[in-house]
C-alpha cells in the first residue's frame, strides 16, 4: 500500500476512527502524559488523535517510508501542534535501536504490525523501550465502533479493490479469518508476555478489530 494513496484514505474514511480508538487507549491504560511513540505511523493519525485527548509531552512519529513522515509533517503544521513536541524517525519497527531504554510511556501501532518482518522481535524492542509501568497498544483494523458496519464493509470493499487489501471471500469471511489469525498470534505472543513478565490482554472482536496489549510490569493490571 502506497503512503500517499493511503493517507487519502486514512483522512476521507477513517478520520472518525482515531480519536475513538485514542478514547479507548486512554481508558484502557490510564497513560495520558509523559512520551508517546506511534509505531508505523503513516500520516500520524492515532498520534495527533492521542495528543488532542491526553496531556502528552511529546510524539515521535516512526514509519519506514519517508513520505508518510513528511504527511505527518505537514498534517502537524496545518493543525497547528506544538512543532517542537512532534518529532519524526524514519526507520524499521523491528528495530528501535536508536531509542535509549526506557524512553517512552506509551507506544501504539495502527494497521502496521501485519507488515513487520517480526513482529515478535518489534514486540521486544517496544519492552525496551517502554518506561517501567509503561503500556504498548498494538493492534489494527477498523473496528466497527461508532459506525454502521454496512457503510464501513462498503468502504473496506472500496479499499480492497483500490489498494488491493484483501485475502477474497465475503467482509463477515475476512473478518472471521483475521480474528483466527489474532488469536493464533496471541498464542504465540503468550510465551513472550511471560517471558518479559507483562501482563497482557487481547481485544480479538468486530466492533474493536484485533489489539495486543501489555504493560511492563506484571502487577499492574490491564484494566
Ligand atoms: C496501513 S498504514 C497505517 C498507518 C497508520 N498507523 C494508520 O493507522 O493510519 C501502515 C503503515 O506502516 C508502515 N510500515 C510498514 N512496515 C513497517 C515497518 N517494518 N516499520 C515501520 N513502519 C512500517 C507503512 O509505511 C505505513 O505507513
Amino acid at each position: 500500500m502506497q503512503g500517499k494513496g493511503y493517507d487519502a484514505f486514512a483522512q476521507d474514511y477513517f478520520q472518525p476512527i482515531f480519536p475513538a480508538y485514542a478514547h479507548k487507549i486512554i481508558e484502557r491504560t490510564g497513560v495520558k502524559t509523559g512520551r508517546l511513540l506511534d509505531l508505523g505511523s503513516g500520516g500520524g493519525h492515532l498520534g495527533f488523535a492521542l495528543m488532542d485527548l491526553g496531556e502528552f509531552d511529546d510524539v515521535t512519529f516512526f514509519d519506514k517510508q519517508s513520505k508518510c513522515l513528511e504527511q505527518a509533517r505537514e498534517r502537524a503544521e496545518a493543525l497547528m501542534y506544538d512543532l517542537d513536541a512532534c518529532h519524526y524517525e524514519e526507520g524499521d519497527a523491528c528495530d528501535l535501536s536508536r531509542f535509549e531504554s526506557e524512553s517512552f510511556d506509551l507506544v501504539v501501532s495502527r494497521g502496521s504490525m501485519h507488515f513487520w518482518d517480526s513482529p515478535e522481535k518489534a514486540m521486544r524492542e517496544v519492552h525496551r523501550v517502554l518506561k517501567q509501568g509503561g503500556y504498548c497498544y498494538i493492534g489494527g483494523g477498523v473496528g466497527a465502533t461508532n459506525r454502521q458496519t454496512s457503510r464501513m464493509d462498503a468502504i473496506m470493499d472500496r479499499m480492497a479493490k483500490e489498494y488491493g487489501v484483501g485475502h477474497g471471500g465475503s467482509p463477515e469471511q475476512q473478518s472471521e479469518k483475521r480474528k483466527e489469525a489474532r488469536t493464533r498470534q496471541c498464542k504465540e505472543f503468550a510465551a513472550l508476555f511471560h517471558e518479559l513478565n507483562c501482563s497482557y490482554a487481547l481485544i480479538n472482536s468486530k466492533a474493536e478489530g484485533g489489539w495486543f496489549i501489555f504493560c511492563k510490569d506484571d502487577d499492574l493490571k490491564i484494566w
